[in-house]
């Protein structure tokens, strides 16, 4: 594969576990973004924040820096679904760093609602990304969790090879 850099946001862990077996499988580098204000810890607590920070565009500040993100051309981006889009984190990466003619491969965490809006709105906000396609999966304790990624890393390694040759 060519430079790559996964990304990702994780609240309870979940979207951290699927984060860490890519970087496993693949080795490359790998960002947790921090809001510079940390969530609560309270889940009834986030999901409140969550609802407003997403119905008014919040976009929090991030801890989180990324150096030379222009060296890396392949870039995972992962979210867990917080109210059928990506977490307000994940937004304030997406908006903050310029990803015009990289390679965006999403993935997310659910609680049951599937994607809903995840993807599309990863697509929406990076439309000069070539956006490949996403890993979704319930929770982050699935029995199969590390054979089904592995399954989609392989088709995702074919379509970056293709590319590569455009
Ligand atoms: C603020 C908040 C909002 C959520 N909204 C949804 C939702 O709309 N649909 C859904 O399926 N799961 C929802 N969930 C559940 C998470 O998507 C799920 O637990 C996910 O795996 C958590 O990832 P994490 O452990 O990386 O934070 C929500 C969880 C939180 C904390």
């Amino acid at each position: 594969m060519r430079k790559t850099l996964i990304v990702y946001y994780s609240w309870s862990g979940n979207t951290r576990t699927v984060a860490k077996l890519i970087q496993e499988m693949l080795g490359c580098d790998l960002v947790e973004l921090q809001p510079e204000e940390p969530y609560p810890n309270s889940y009834e607590a986030t999901v409140e924040q969550a609802k407003r920070e997403i119905r008014t565009g919040h976009k929090p500040t991030l801890r989180t820096k990324i150096e030379h993100i222009e060296l890396y051309d392949v870039i995972f981006v992962g979210s867990p679904n917080w109210w059928g889009t990506i977490a307000p984190p994940v937004m304030s990466f997406l908006k903050q760093y310029d990803l015009s003619g990289k390679i965006v491969i999403p993935f997310c965490t659910h609680g049951g609602g599937g994607k809903q809006r995840v993807i599309e709105t990863i697509k929406s906000v990076c439309p000069n990304s070539k956006v490949l396609k996403e890993f979704v999966t319930y929770g982050g304790r699935n029995k199969d969790l590390k054979e089904k990624i592995s399954i989609w890393l392989s088709e995702i390694e074919k379509q970056v090879q293709g590319l590569k040759h455009q």
